[in-house]
């Protein structure tokens, strides 16, 4: 009887011992959690070769992967980790290549980047906007003519799809202008660096985007005012859409290639000039984030 007990509590401390190990090697440690937390990589996002491959190309220890015809430039700036995506042009492309960035890599903020061109007259090719707001113009309801009525472009309403899950096309409460804000934090940091920029001026603005590149003055000129667009380009607002969708934070970086409003002939050095910049606003970003 009285061994019996005894091999009970040797076989019950033998079970708590090991218990007690696996606990103490347990690979998601607190520490370890903060760990990789502060390792969550930045995105930065960049449509075109020339918007794109400038940024990869300064990143320390390059692996390529490819998603489809998405390509991200795996690498590390200032000892963390940066992972330039080159997603293609479009809103399409962009809504896609930022949500498997988002599934894949877990990145704890997106830069969307690239040329745009101007709606505000006041804003020169080489100037730089950021983001404070960013807005789909693509996103319209027409006005309800029947046939032979015509065509009338400045009648048309903004259609907001995100206002509810019921019809938008019914819905007063979806003829609404949508904006997605800017990171605060992301915004921060570029204003932070903004005197490094020297080719032009940086400004907070509007951003709009849409599969849609306009030339007809009037026509931007519409949606400066009743958007309040400071430039417009493809790809920000899908990004943008997505990545309220998940949390992350976002901000839209674009430089004037191109101001039909004031005679502002496209330059496609441009595109280059905004990657040296949003690279001194991940370093402040980076440098803000190991402070933390
Ligand atoms: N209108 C629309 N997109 C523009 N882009 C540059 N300028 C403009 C403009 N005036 C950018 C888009 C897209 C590519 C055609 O260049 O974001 O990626």
């Amino acid at each position: 009887m009285r061994n019996k007990v005894i091999k009970r509590w040797a076989l019950l401390t033998m079970i708590a011992v090991l218990l007690l190990a696996i606990v103490g090697c347990n690979p998601t440690s607190q520490a370890e959690t903060e760990e990789e937390e502060a390792q969550r990589p930045i995105i930065v996002q960049g449509p075109m070769p020339i918007e794109a491959e400038e940024f990869a190309q300064r990143l320390e220890d390059v692996k390529e992967e490819n998603s489809g015809t998405f390509v991200f430039y795996k690498g590390t700036l200032d000892d963390y980790p940066v992972i330039v995506a080159k997603t293609g042009k479009g809103m399409e492309n962009t809504a896609a290549a930022t949500a498997i960035a988002i599934e894949k890599y877990n990145p704890i903020a997106i830069i969307n980047q690239g040329t745009s061109g101007g709606h505000d007259p006041e804003l020169n090719v080489f100037d730089i906007v950021l983001g404070k707001r960013t807005t789909n113009i693509g996103s319209l309801k027409t006005a309800n003519k029947d046939e032979n009525q015509g065509i009338h472009p400045t009648e048309w309403k903004p259609m907001d799809l995100m206002a509810s899950e019921g019809s938008a096309g019914e819905d007063p409460d979806a003829e609404n202008i949508r904006y997605y804000e800017g990171d605060k934090g992301l915004l921060a940091a570029a204003n932070a660096v903004k005197d490094t920029y020297t080719k032009g001026k940086v400004v907070e603005g509007t951003i709009g985007s849409a599969d849609v590149w306009n030339n007809e003055v009037d026509r931007i000129k519409w949606f400066h005012n009743k958007y309040g667009t400071s430039v417009e380009e493809m790809e920000g607002a899908a990004g943008a859409q997505i990545a309220q969708a998940y949390d992350v934070p976002y901000l839209g970086i674009r430089i004037l290639s191109n101001n039909k409003t004031n005679g502002g002939q496209y330059n496609p050095d441009t595109a280059a000039a905004n990657q040296e910049y949003v690279y001194q606003v991940v370093s402040e970003y980076i440098s803000t984030k190991k402070a933390e």
